[in-house]
């Protein structure tokens, strides 16, 4: 007999609106992202805007602010909270914090990152306004894993967008997301279809 592929349980980290969280938990529940569930969704915003679009989808969201505690202490937080659930890839989604180099070293290879520039140009904060202030006729989004480097990990995919004329952050922002919410999903896909995790999953 063969045995049930494995279902993937994805935690989502975030900030604030919540978008690309809504485009996986959207993509998961139609089955564009086979195998996987959303299995919890972390914010360190109370007033995240992503909480209540998390619940209304059915997904269990959980509130981990920082209050004074250091990045470390922050971080052992969550890193437990995901363990609890049998996390076995974490996708930040407009998550707003740096993690923790234990953090990194505890999920080495399972933590991706969505970016809204084609890396490695335009690393950090404001890329949008970075890729209009050099005069770029193109820029887009980038999901990658998350390593020590700021948004420096190795590459998974890729869309690329038109500049416009005229075009503004918000314009070009907006153009961005647009490809961010397809893009997301197919490199979620891309990844657990290469099965690095069969392994730990049950660790
Ligand atoms: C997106 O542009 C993402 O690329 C960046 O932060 C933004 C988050 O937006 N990392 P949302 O919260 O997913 O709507």
């Amino acid at each position: 007999m063969r045995e049930a592929a494995k279902t993937f349980r994805l935690g989502i980290l975030i900030s604030g609106r919540g978008s690309n969280m809504v485009a996986l938990i959207d993509a998961a529940q139609a089955g564009m992202i086979p195998n996987a569930e959303v299995a919890v969704v972390i914010s360190d915003q109370a007033t995240a805007a992503g909480l209540e679009k998390a619940q209304a989808r059915g997904i269990e969201s959980v509130v981990i602010e920082r209050r004074g505690r250091s990045r470390e202490e922050h971080d052992r937080e969550i890193m437990v909270a995901l363990r609890d659930r049998n996390v076995d890839l974490i996708c930040l989604a407009g998550y707003m914090r740096i993690l923790s180099n234990e953090f990194i070293e505890g999920f080495r290879g399972r933590v991706l990152n969505i970016h809204p520039s084609l890396l490695p140009s335009f690393p950090g904060l404001g890329p949008q306004k970075q890729a209009l202030d050099k005069g770029m006729n193109f820029s887009g989004c980038t999901v990658h894993f998350v390593d020590e480097t700021l948004d420096g990990g190795p590459i998974i995919a890729q869309r690329v967008v038109p500049v416009l004329e005229g075009d503004t952050v918000e314009t070009l922002s907006a153009r961005i997301l647009e490809q961010e919410h397809q893009l997301y999903p197919e490199a979620v896909a891309q990844v657990l279809a290469n099965n690095h995790f069969s392994q730990a999953a049950n660790s």
